[in-house]
């Protein structure tokens, strides 16, 4: 049977893991912060109006008859971007948006591509848990 001591031993070290494990969580969040232009916020809202979303995924949430267009930025360029809204295709409808409005599309699609990647395959994963994008 422990003394009294040592299960005081026992709660304070657990106490000082749990606050040091903590702090070293909050102070090294993988999150970087990138700043949002008038622009890419003005093409979250048309995202948002004609419900990309419905047949769109961005970290794979949302519809799935088109695809996850988190990183399509990178991946495509923005000409093949705005060609593709300017024209649509048999599947994608043409929504005959103006110039203004590709251009913020394009912008908010390379806002969201530079927050991370939305593929898990591409994860580098840690002994810790944690992961590395
Ligand atoms: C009715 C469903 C639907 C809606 C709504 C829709 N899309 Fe699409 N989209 C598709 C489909 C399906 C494809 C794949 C088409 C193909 O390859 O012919 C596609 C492809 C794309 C691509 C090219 C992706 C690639 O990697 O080739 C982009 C960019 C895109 N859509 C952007 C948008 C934006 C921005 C909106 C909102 C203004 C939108 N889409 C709304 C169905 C939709």
């Amino acid at each position: 049977m422990p003394s009294d001591k040592q299960k005081i031993t026992v709660a304070v070290l657990l106490l000082v893991s749990f606050l040091s494990y903590s702090f070293y969580i909050y102070t090294s969040l993988p999150v970087k912060e990138s700043p949002v232009s008038n622009k890419a916020s003005e093409g979250k809202q048309l995202w948002q109006q004609y419900n990309c979303n419905a047949c769109h995924q961005v970290y794979g949430l949302g519809g799935y008859l088109g695809p996850d267009l988190t990183n399509v930025y990178s991946k495509r360029g923005a000409n093949y971007i705005s060609s593709f809204l300017k024209s649509g295709t048999a599947i994608m409808p043409n929504f005959h948006l103006s110039d203004s409005e590709i251009e913020s599309l394009t912008a908010y699609l390379q806002n969201i591509d530079s927050s991370g990647k939305a593929d898990p395959r591409t994860f580098k994963i840690h002994f810790d848990g944690t992961i590395e994008q």
